[in-house]
């Protein structure tokens, strides 16, 4: 027949357009786009009834961080992910995602000098457990070694799409300096590779840092205040100033302040190429979520500690949805990092008087175990950063942001499906509903007849135990997921499978190089180096 799958009775969603429409798949793609298809066109297709709902490309989650252990955590502090790909990519279907983009990474041994070895690493990582989803890789580069750099990002866009590359200004075992993030990003430059920064002020978050733990102020709550908004603001105004030098496009992920939104804005209207992610906790959590339960030092604050920090307050938060609809964000993407709650390199330990007191310590032995000892228990500063979200992402976002009105249907198909798509060198294969794109679909309930629900982490599929959304309240849910036209995820069944996915190879970004046609201010850029 002509149509393997047809989708019909939705109002589909682009990031243009909100409009009653019939769909027709085949072979994996979209293949056209009707008010309506014969019964001959019909034939003998499987068809969806999507009941009025809203029709979608599937999520585009950006950024995930999946298979990064201990010494290769996100943090470089120790901590155990855990969801590998088969888990992770499980729990982006269950919550509408059919692509990611997770993490390769790099770190100071000599023995991951060499990058193409790392991504090979990883990748093996996920090939042994398939993936419910498509994936690819962005490099985290954490030393600026001129020789790989030279030879290897070539290869890495050539032999492998990857064509975007985060890079530190914190944590100590990943940031870099300020002439290193300079070697970089000239480096990514060259081979039209976008630059994703962690703006963070390192030196800012160690003095303080210092300063709290002489007072004793070591709870969970007090990571916070090691990392108050300006700490962000210095940061991204560095790594702009640094990447108008070069006139380097630049990707500000998990932007968690108004001020660094303001900054980044700033430089937007000025024409620079710059970019910025914010994500789900900074416009669900604040500073209180650091101190919600019963006591501040109670264990479980730590629940809440990701880095940046949730914001201050709820003014902060309506200055990020500003941010979203006025187009400051590009993109909003999970920052799914999943460390377990309750486990021996958990995020408990780090708010641990004693750690040998643990329960359920694991038998670990050699480099993990000596970590472990080493820490001095009992400070905010040993808890592993960064909080689960893969699946709740989008119904966050529909709960929060587009049920309430704060931002329309085609924006939150810009923000979670086009724009990563685009910039990430996906797009129109991934993040459209064109004929030729890939049939990724995301259909919700009709608003009309879900029942709102309040979410409970057995509810979820990752392998965390625990979701900082525990109890909020969600008007809608992905009730389909498809994956280039398979269906993925049915009625809260997961129909899918872990080899499902597929290995993304990359291109350019739309964003990139080409994008800003602005001619060059020679006051603020080093115009002589190209
Ligand atoms: O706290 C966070 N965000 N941890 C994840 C690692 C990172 O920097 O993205
Ligand atoms: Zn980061
Ligand atoms: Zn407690
Ligand atoms: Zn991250």
């Amino acid at each position: 027949s002509k149509f393997d799958l047809i989708v019909i009775n939705g109002v589909i969603v682009t990031a243009t357009d909100v409009i009653p429409c019939c769909i027709g798949i085949k072979d994996g793609k979209i293949h056209t786009l009707a008010p309506a298809f014969t019964s001959e066109e019909v034939g003998d297709a499987r068809i969806i009834d999507a009941e009025g709902a809203y029709v979608m490309p599937g999520g585009v989650d950006a950024h995930v961080h999946l298979c990064q252990d201990l010494k290769t955590g996100p943090h470089g502090l120790g901590g155990e992910c855990a969801d590998n790909f088969e888990t992770g990519s499980r729990s982006a279907a269950a919550g509408g995602t059919t692509t990611m983009i997770t993490f390769a990474t790099q770190t100071r041994d000599e023995s991951d000098r060499s990058l193409i070895k790392v991504v090979e690493a990883y990748n093996a990582r996920a090939e042994a457990t398939g993936s419910y989803i498509d994936y690819g890789f962005h490099i985290i580069i954490v030393r600026n070694d001129e020789d790989v750099l030279k030879v290897e990002l070539p290869a890495l866009v050539k032999d492998w799409g990857i064509t975007s590359c985060k890079l530190f200004m914190t944590y100590e075992s990943q940031r870099l300096t300020d002439s290193q993030l300079l070697d970089v990003m000239l480096a990514s430059q060259k081979n039209d590779i976008t630059t994703m920064i962690h703006a963070e002020n390192g030196d800012m978050i160690q003095w303080l840092t210092e300063k709290l733990e002489d007072k004793g102020m070591v709870a969970p709550y007090y990571h916070a205040l090691s990392r108050p908004p300006i700490v962000e603001m210095e940061a991204t105004n560095r790594a702009i100033a640094l990447a108008g030098l070069i006139q380097n496009p630049v990707l500000f992920v998990h932007i968690g302040s108004a001020i660094a939104a303001t900054n980044v804005r700033n430089a937007q209207t000025q024409g620079m190429p710059i970019y910025a992610e914010t994500c789900p906790q900074y416009l669900n959590l604040t500073y209180d979520d650091l101190q919600r339960f019963h006591s501040p030092t109670c264990f479980e604050n730590s629940k809440h500690v990701c880095s940046p920090p949730p914001p201050p307050g709820t003014s902060d938060q309506d200055e990020l949805y500003l941010g979203l609809l006025n187009g400051t964000f590009t993109i909003f993407s999970s920052d799914h990092c999943p460390f377990r709650y309750d486990s021996p390199h958990g995020k408990l330990t780090g708010v641990l008087e004693d750690p040998s007191s643990m329960k359920d310590e694991a038998p670990c032995e050699g480099e993990a175990l000596q970590d472990l000892v080493k820490r001095k228990p009992g400070s905010f500063r040993f808890i592993p950063n960064g909080i689960p979200g893969v699946e709740t992402r989008l119904p966050l976002l529909f709960s929060g942001g587009l049920a309430t009105g704060r931002i329309t249907a085609q924006k939150f198909v810009e923000l979670t499906s086009t724009n990563p798509a685009k910039l990430y060198g996906l797009y129109p294969k991934k993040g459209a509903l064109m004929p030729g794109s890939d049939a990724d679909l995301v259909i919700w309930h009709p608003q009309k007849t879900f029942k709102s629900f309040r979410l409970i982490n057995s509810m979820l599929h990752h392998n965390v135990d625990y979701t900082p959304y525990e109890g909020k309240e969600f008007v809608n849910w992905p009730r389909y997921t498809i994956l280039r036209g398979k269906v993925i995820w049915a009625e809260g069944e997961l129909t899918g499978k872990a080899y499902d996915g597929e290995y993304l190879k990359r291109g350019p970004s739309y964003f990139g190089k080409g994008a800003s046609k602005r001619p060059i201010d020679s006051r603020k850029t080093a115009t002589w180096l190209h």
